[in-house]
């Protein structure tokens, strides 16, 4: 959905649009609150001082829910935030280059199906290998599969076998999702999507509780992708299992300096953000049960532009 800004009575702009101040209001409103309830405490009981600093210091963290598991979006939900200046180190493609920045989750453009069957389609490859850690991915376009303490190439390892595990309409499925989430980001952020290319790494991830065993397998650090990868310009992601109900931990969450703002996982929900500091996350540790997501990401230079994979 096109996201409008101002009013019009076109149906789009029941599309739920949230802008996110990089202000403090929310955090003095929770101070207001809970000075409220220290004072009530202190009421009630004598030792003000030390309830008073236990119960500021116990709300320090605050954690919002953008979109729950249970819940299932009709329309993209799209928050947005202003755009951070990193873009301004990079050269700049009319057409595709943040103007507007945000995150957003969209439940309408990968059915729950179309997840089952890339789910199926990772199970089958990460099998071939897998990180004696709990983290690992396989990349179709690179064919970089975790493998122990290492990556192998799945092309290359496997050869023409690879055929057994993959049909070509597993592939039409990843390029037609690849596509659908291109046009929904080019939709929702203004840009022409022509002028956007996919980029690497993008990749499937399998995610348990296993201790990690190299640094590849520490996926929970909070981390801004444009610092990450330079090339990266939106950042989408794809999950394949739910939150909840097939593994625990493992959200998604945005840290914002007034609030950590989490996505919860959801088999066909897609989650995608413009990859800057605007957009610092990181992924909880999963704690039990199995995630499974593909990353999805797309700059804006042609340099960096790589093709849809294909069987070798
Ligand atoms: C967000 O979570 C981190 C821990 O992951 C915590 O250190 C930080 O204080 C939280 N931020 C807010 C604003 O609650
Ligand atoms: C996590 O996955 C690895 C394979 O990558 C497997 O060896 C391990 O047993 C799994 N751990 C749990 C807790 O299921
Ligand atoms: C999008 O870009 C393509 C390729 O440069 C161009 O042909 C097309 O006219 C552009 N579309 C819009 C709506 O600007």
């Amino acid at each position: 959905m096109v996201q409008r800004r101002g009013k019009s009575s076109t149906p789009e702009s029941s599309v739920i649009e949230k802008k996110i101040k990089r202000g403090n209001a929310q955090r003095q409103a929770s101070a207001w609150r809970g000075s409220q309830t220290v004072l009530f405490v202190c009421v009630a009981l004598a030792g003000c001082g030390i309830v008073g600093w236990l119960y500021l210091s116990q709300t320090d963290d605050i954690t919002e829910t953008l979109v729950s598991r249970s819940e299932v979006l009709s329309q993209p939900r799209i928050f947005t935030v202003q755009c951070s200046d990193d873009y301004e180190n990079y050269k700049r493609f009319p057409g595709c280059t943040p103007q507007k920045c945000g995150r957003a989750v969209a439940d309408n453009v990968v059915t729950r199906e179309e997840a089952h069957t890339l789910k199926r389609l990772a199970e089958r490859g990460l099998s071939l290998g897998g990180s004696d850690g709990g983290a690992s991915i396989l990349d179709l376009h690179s064919g970089a599969l975790s493998m122990g303490k290492k990556f192998v190439n799945i092309y290359r390892y496997f050869g023409d076998q690879i055929r057994d595990i993959f049909s070509e309409e597993d592939f039409e499925l990843y390029r037609d999702v690849r596509g659908r989430i291109q046009t929904l980001i080019a939709e929702t952020f203004g840009l022409n999507s022509s002028h956007m290319y996919l980029t690497k790494p993008t990749f499937f991830s399998r995610i348990n509780s296993t201790a990690p065993k190299t640094t590849h397998d520490e996926y929970w650090h909070p981390h801004v992708d444009k610092v990450t990868y330079g090339s990266f310009d939106y950042t989408s992601l794809l999950y394949l299992s739910d939150y909840g109900a097939e593994f625990g931990g493992g959200r998604f969450v945005f840290m914002d300096s007034n609030a950590n703002r989490t996505v919860e996982p959801r088999a066909g929900r897609v989650s995608f953000f413009s990859s800057g500091s605007e957009n610092l996350h990181r992924v909880e540790k999963v704690t039990w049960g199995t995630r499974y997501a593909i990353t999805v990401s797309f700059t804006c230079d042609p340099e960096h532009a790589i093709a849809n994979p294909a069987l070798p």
